[in-house]
């Protein structure tokens, strides 16, 4: 087992900043050292493996993404990422853990998807990873499969108000998952849109011409977001469960759930980097086709309807758990398959490799403050989804996934430059931002330093996870 010394560098926590050095024996934080103490009192520095060097650098947790998709069957082709190259590229972007959805089709039998999503990551992850179980036809073996799961360490479920015939749940699937999930401690993930609502706006569209992928964003409007979002969270009060909203993009949904939090209600909320920055206006709305880059549901929203500000200001007033990329790529050649029809355009975005950087740019520009940005991008997802204090913190035990990252810094955004993602254009392409991952570190194992790839292919491992740690 190796030890190795990071000095000089300012430790970030949702709590606050201080200096301290770190020293790192194998894969776990040994001691937090007071600055100094290791180099000047002690010939701590000559007895290491390996020193650091982190002066001007922020020591944070490294980085977890509760919600991505690598190569996820959809839209009649697959995530472009695998879980070696989505992993890699994580890494690249100062995220040491992933959480991926694992995905059960109605009449599949739960327990053999979980393994058919073990067999695609097994040996493939460069960082670590676990699984949440999306279940598209819950039934009764579906209902019956939730102890395995949580003793598989799967201790979260999606399920989906929107896709009807593809994944959909009416309220009864709904509200049956959400008392069993109570009584095994699992917590129930929510894509909350009113899908039938949206396939008939979807229907009226297509037959008046409007084929262009802006229509994904209008046929999808607000007021179903916030629909479905409030609906969920009155089902889960009476089921008493826990519940997590995935990708919110609408201010109003997340005011509902906000509402819920401050009324005691275990209700949580994640929204993504597209959300915070990105436009129906500016990118869903470009001309012809390039819009499709940004089909994804939730959709992008109106800047003119205040959704980007007001996301920002639900993540400051700390009423948003985490901030996770939904991570689901796809090559233009996939997206063309939506040509002339914008409801047969795969959705999704990738950026696994740019949350770190573009929630950074919430700091840099006086939003939220620097302990904000730690607590939504790993330490709150960590106490979400039972990874709590192995992940998420940097404390003697924790694992040694630690980013050094330089807050002078500046990243330049785009295919060839720090894109490793399986992606032929970026969503964010030509974007400069301020701060820059320095050194990614996993478990006391270099990943990333001085712009080199120091990780493999197997080096991710499997994360049993535990309940929910945040739970009121
Ligand atoms: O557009 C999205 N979000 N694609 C991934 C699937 C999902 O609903 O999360
Ligand atoms: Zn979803
Ligand atoms: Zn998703």
């Amino acid at each position: 087992m190796s030890t190795m010394l990071i000095h000089g560098g300012l430790v970030v926590t949702p709590n606050g900043k201080h200096h301290a050095d770190v020293l790192i024996d194998g894969e776990r934080v040994a001691a937090l050292l007071a600055p100094g103490s290791a180099v000047l009192g002690s010939d701590l520095k000559s007895t290491v493996d390996a020193v650091v060097d982190a002066t001007g650098k922020y020591l944070i947790p490294g980085g977890i993404d509760a919600h991505t998709h690598m190569q996820m069957p959809f839209g009649g082709t697959q995530a472009s990422d695998t879980f070696a190259t989505g992993t890699q590229a994580a890494a690249w972007g100062g995220t040491t853990t992933i959480v991926d959805f694992a995905i059960q089709k109605p009449g599949e039998r739960v327990l053999d998807a979980l393994q058919a999503w073990h067999r695609k990551a097994d040996g493939q992850c460069a960082v670590d990873y676990g699984f949440h179980q999306i279940l598209g036809g819950v039934d009764e073996d579906a209902l019956a499969s939730l102890e395995a799961l949580v003793a598989e360490g799967v201790t979260s479920v999606k399920l989906f108000m929107a896709y009807p015939g593809v994944f959909y749940s009416d309220d009864a699937q709904i509200l049956k998952t959400m008392q069993r999930n109570a009584e095994l401690g699992v917590l129930t993930m929510m894509h909350a849109e009113n899908g039938i609502a949206i396939d008939e706006l979807v229907r009226q569209a297509l037959a008046k011409g409007q084929t262009d992928p802006v229509h994904h964003g209008l046929t999808r409007p607000w007021q179903f977001e916030e629909e479905a979002t409030h609906r969920a969270i009155r089902l889960a009060d009476v089921a008493r469960a826990p519940l997590y909203v995935v990708h919110v993009s609408a201010r109003q949904a997340m005011a509902r759930i906000a509402e819920a939090r401050s009324s005691g209600q275990n209700v949580f909320g994640e929204t993504c980097p597209h959300y915070l920055w990105l436009s129906l206006e500016e990118q869903l709305g470009a001309p012809g086709f390039d819009g499709a880059k940004w089909v994804c549901s939730t959709p992008l929203r109106p800047r003119a309807e205040g959704h980007q500000d007001g996301l920002w200001q639900h993540l400051r007033a700390g009423e948003v758990t985490a901030v996770a990329t939904d991570h689901c790529p796809f090559c233009r050649n996939q997206k063309e398959l939506g040509v002339g029809d914008f409801s047969k355009i795969p959705n999704g975005i990738g950026s696994v490799e740019h949350r770190i950087d573009l929630i950074y740019q919430g700091v840099a520009s006086g939003k939220i403050t620097a302990e904000q940005w730690v607590r939504v991008c790993s330490t709150e997802p960590a106490r979400m989804f039972g990874l709590y204090p192995r992940k998420g913190v940097i404390a003697p035990g924790s694992d040694a996934d630690i980013v050094l990252y330089d807050p002078k810094g500046t990243t330049q955004i785009g295919v060839g430059k720090t894109h490793h993602m399986n992606m032929d254009y970026s969503a964010y392409e030509g974007w400069e931002v301020q701060g820059k991952v320095d050194t990614v570190i996993s478990r006391g194992s270099v990943l990333v330093a001085n712009g080199v790839f120091h990780g493999r292919a197997g080096h991710g491992k499997y994360l049993q996870r535990g309940h929910a740690q945040n739970l009121v």
